[in-house]
């Protein structure tokens, strides 16, 4: 299938594109490389440099594709307090662009990188403004008969993880654990989330390639298991720890509900955060 991945110079996107290549797929990375870098794009790999925000960078895209995934976004809470309407455009008017996009072309298959944040309560702008799309999604489902897919990734690990901008507490440790320093552990560290592996996201979303004939539109990607920064720091062999002030953010999530993934694509998660743990930082 020729696919455009947005977003496909970033943490995530690069790994989707590596396997969808891998997979024989012909793939074009369409990127502001805002956060991205265009190294870590497979040279095998076409690369459109654009803004997802310009409908004058969109057209400048081939039109003939038979799937689009859309992973491009902006991802950082606490800078979406500080500039919500930047967060809308780029998240809410971005998506839509790239669904009118598919519906301009005939393009039949969207698959939406949401977020765990759309659960409800939402809890800030970013959390809006991941949500809001999953209803464009729906509706062109509904109108143009777009085959949509809303998937929500839960806090994402792995190899290539974001070490600039928006940062995972597992990006932190690892980097602190490295240089012998303290690990940054947020308020009393009693805080949840539930983590999943890149890995697993990939093999989520390359099963999400079939035809939907359902009508699941939104699965969630998880482990189904709620994390504490306390038990991190156990597994990273429980270092020497440092405290920083809690922020204004969900003490704990709601681990992910993985039926409707199992039940559309057979899916489940394989890989154990203590064991990724274990292996890079033997
Ligand atoms: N990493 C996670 O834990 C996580 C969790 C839930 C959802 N998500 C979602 O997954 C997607 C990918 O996240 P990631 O972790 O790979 O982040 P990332 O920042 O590494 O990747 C985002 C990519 O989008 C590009 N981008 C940003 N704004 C753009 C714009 N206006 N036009 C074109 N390209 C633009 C960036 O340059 C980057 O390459 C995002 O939509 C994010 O909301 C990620």
């Amino acid at each position: 299938m020729k696919i455009l991945v947005t977003g496909g110079a970033g943490f995530i996107g690069t790994h989707l594109v590596d396997e969808l290549l891998k997979q024989n797929h012909e793939v074009l990375v369409f990127d502001n490389l805002s956060t991205g870098r265009i190294d870590n794009i497979s040279k095998e790999a076409a690369f459109v440099k654009g803004d997802i925000t310009s409908k004058y960078d969109i057209f400048k895209l081939p039109k003939d594709f038979d799937a689009v995934y859309h992973l491009a976004g902006l991802l950082d809470v606490k800078a979406s307090l500080n500039n919500p309407s930047y967060y809308t455009t780029t998240n809410v008017v971005g998506t839509s662009n790239i669904l009118e996009f598919c519906k301009d072309n005939n393009i039949k298959k969207f698959i939406y990188a949401s977020s765990c944040a759309s659960e409800k309560p939402i809890s800030s702008p970013y959390a809006l403004t991941k949500y809001l799309p999953e209803y464009y999604c729906n509706m062109y489902n509904n109108l143009f008969d777009i085959d949509t897919l809303n998937v929500r990734f839960y806090n994402v690990y792995g190899e290539n993880m974001n070490v600039s901008g928006y940062r995972l507490v597992l990006s932190i440790f690892l980097e602190k654990f490295s240089l012998g320093e303290p690990l940054p552990i947020v308020g009393d560290g009693e805080q949840t989330r539930d983590f999943i592996y890149v890995g697993d996201i990939i093999s989520g979303l390359i099963s999400a390639l079939k035809p939907n004939n359902t009508n699941i539109r939104t699965i969630n990607l998880g482990t189904n298991q709620a994390i504490s920064i306390n038990q991190i720091v156990k597994m990273f062999g429980s270092p020497k720890t440092t405290n920083i002030p809690e922020r204004d953010e969900p003490k704990h999530i709601t681990p992910a509900d993985i039926n409707p993934a199992k039940d559309l694509l057979n899916w489940e998660p394989k890989m154990k955060l203590e064991k990724w743990i274990k292996t890079q930082i033997q």
